[in-house]
């Protein structure tokens, strides 16, 4: 299950409803549920209402439940760290004055319209997802996934448009992705050798889809070799339809990419089951229909990747993943918008 930000936990608390929202899930076949996107220990993390945090007693007690009712359904879970970074916009809450951070000021490249993180503030982030991934494992998940994709503050220090540090964490890849690879190495350092910890990156932001890490082959397995080389025990590449070639129509995906520079276990995203890609959602034409599963099926059979994961349409039918597995696809119900906005 691909990490679905839901907005139905006010205080940051996850509502009464989420074990059995996940673990209905679980029940319903899925092997490995990744979190909705759960904001970090740190004043600016937030940008969006409701989402749920790691912070109050209330909240971790939730979450425990939900991990406890995950695995009685036999099913994994991993909670995803979140930080937006310059998406947050002065005056959101829970703390009005705090303002958006960002690697130098911008979220689109050209204006400076938010804060520019210090060494210091680097480095006190580096430590908050080390702690939350540590607290992640007290828990009871079975990992995290560090969010670093769709422009949010990790994807803001890859992309060279809007990070233009010119300290150890801006310039090169290897700079820009110095953030990142600090925090995996602080993770897993903070955490048991089996427990995983692992990235989700995308070439796409939010800001800018056409915008990219990098455009270039070789840089793109370097990329991927620093995720490794900080101890990344996964790669989880986003993509908006999965079956798209990264640079020519029918080669590699991102994910298929990430595996074969590494070998590390690699997750693939994006419109599975789902005649229109996830977008279009927020752009009023949310009306899906339920499509055949043959690209999946070719693009696993030559393993091109290991994982795949599955956002609507889970979304829409918990039981998708058993209906699959039984060739009863004819029976999965069809996404629409009304599913995000319910939690069932
Ligand atoms: C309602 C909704 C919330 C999402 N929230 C997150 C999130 O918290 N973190 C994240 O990395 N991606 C998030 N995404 C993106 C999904 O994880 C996934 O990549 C995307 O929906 C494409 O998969 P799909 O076509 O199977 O839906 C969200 C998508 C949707 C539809």
């Amino acid at each position: 299950m691909a990490p679905m930000t839901r907005n139905f936990s006010p205080g940051g608390v996850p509502n009464e409803y989420a074990p059995t929202y996940y673990s209905k899930r679980a029940s319903g076949g899925v092997g490995l549920i990744m979190t909705e996107g759960v904001e970090v220990s740190h004043p600016a993390a937030s940008g969006y209402p409701d989402c749920p945090n790691l912070e109050s007693d209330a909240a971790k007690k939730m979450w425990e439940k939900v991990v406890s009712e995950v695995h009685a359904n036999g099913s994994s879970i991993f909670c995803q760290l979140w930080h937006v970074g310059g998406i947050r916009k002065l005056g959101m809450p829970p703390l009005p004055e705090v303002p958006g951070f960002t690697p130098s000021g911008c979220v689109k490249p050209g204006k400076k319209v938010a804060y520019e993180m210090t060494l210091d503030d680097i480095q006190e982030l580096v430590q908050t997802y080390a702690r939350d991934a540590k607290i992640c494992e007290e828990l009871g998940f079975d990992g995290v996934e560090i969010h670093g994709a769709h422009g949010y503050l990790i994807d803001q220090f890859f992309w060279d448009a809007i990070n233009t540090r010119s300290d150890e964490y801006g310039g090169s890849l290897e700079n820009r992705a110095r953030f990142a690879t600090e925090i995996l190495q602080a993770s897993q350092q903070s955490t048991s050798s089996g427990f995983q910890v692992g990235i989700r990156v995308s070439q796409w932001k939010q800001q800018d889809y056409e915008a990219k890490i990098t455009e270039d082959k070789k840089e793109l397995d370097v990329f991927f070799n620093l995720l490794k080389n900080a101890g990344a025990d996964f790669l989880h590449c986003s993509n908006r339809r999965f079956w798209e070639g990264e640079f020519t129509e029918d080669g590699l995906n991102l994910a298929g990419i990430a595996k074969k520079a590494t070998g590390l276990p690699s997750i693939s995203v994006g419109s599975v089951g789902v005649d229109k890609d996830f977008i279009k959602l927020y752009a009023g034409d949310h009306q899906t229909q339920t499509t055949d599963l043959g690209k999946l099926h070719d693009k696993l059979g030559q393993n091109e990747f290991d994982l795949i994961a599955v956002g609507r349409a889970l979304l829409a039918d918990p039981e998708w993943a058993n209906k699959v597995q039984n060739g009863k696809e004819r029976e999965i119900i069809p996404f629409d918008k009304s599913f995000v906005e319910n939690y069932l």
